[in-house]
């Protein structure tokens, strides 16, 4: 708490030792109607969760592992967007801290030297007319060393510290996500997608690059033409024709 420098967001701030997972937790308060920006913070997680239902590896004091309520001024269909506009806020965070520069891998995965350094979650809770919360999951893979990942991990996930060769300081590192979050939360609020939509695409560096992407019942490939203003990935197939895709696993071809 003595690093914030923001308004509202980590004001209240609930501390872990250990819990199943902080974005169970966070869900439940966000229903009892916990403040805008507060956030809920593990040391460790005993049953850490992915996207699609898939397990995340939540090693103890390594890694950030924290859930955020937020509650917006936007519409339900503008939630999806928050997930870009929480990558943003995080590379920028980590090139202000580190110096190291990330990329981001459409929608949700933040990656250093093509292995994944930090995923998001995000859930809604909404009214058919306002987002009522958005419940922001982010788990960085902060100190990690090599020995610290299991052996099917190796090969796919990196962490700040063997990248940068340092430890990073973490309560450092969340003070600076939560003030770029706030900012950039505020600027989609006021100005809208396009600013957002700029920044993203200069960190995601996807533009005409091969993309398959491989989604619930078929696999595609074409070429990135970029995001679309409510934060579909926009293919060109190669018939010309143009496909928005709303939720898949991509892989970025060389
Ligand atoms: C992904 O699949 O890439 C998203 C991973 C999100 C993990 C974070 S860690 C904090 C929060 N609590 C969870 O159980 N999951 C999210």
């Amino acid at each position: 708490q003595q690093h914030l420098k923001t308004d509202h967001y980590g004001k209240i701030i609930h501390y872990y030792e250990s819990c199943p997972s902080t974005q169970l937790i966070a869900h439940d308060a966000a229903q009892a109607n916990a403040d805008d920006g507060t956030l809920f913070v593990a040391e460790e997680q005993t049953a850490g969760k992915g996207r699609m239902s898939r397990p995340w590896n939540s090693a103890a004091q390594k890694g950030i592992w924290m859930s955020i309520v937020i509650r917006p001024s936007l519409m339900p269909h503008q939630a999806p967007q928050m997930t870009l506009v929480a990558a943003v806020a995080i590379v920028r965070a980590i090139e202000e801290l580190t110096g190291i520069e990330p990329t981001i891998k459409w929608p949700n995965d933040i990656m250093i030297s093509g292995k994944k350094m930090t995923g998001i979650l995000t859930e809604l809770q909404a009214d058919p007319d306002r987002v009522k919360a958005i419940i922001l999951g982010i788990g960085m893979n902060v100190n990690q060393t090599e020995e610290d990942f299991p052996i099917e991990l190796k090969s796919i996930a990196t962490s700040l510290r063997l990248e940068g060769g340092q430890v990073v300081d973490r309560s450092r590192l969340i003070a600076e996500i939560l003030y770029y979050l706030e900012l950039y939360t505020t600027m989609y609020e006021k100005h809208g997608f396009s600013p957002i939509k700029l920044l993203w695409e200069s960190y995601a560096n996807i533009e005409g690059k091969r993309i398959r992407a491989v989604m619930l019942n078929e696999t595609i490939e074409g070429s990135a033409i970029g995001i679309s203003d409510d934060g579909l990935l926009e293919l060109k197939m190669d018939d010309g024709s143009v496909r928005a895709i709303f939720s898949a696993d991509i892989e970025i071809k060389k």
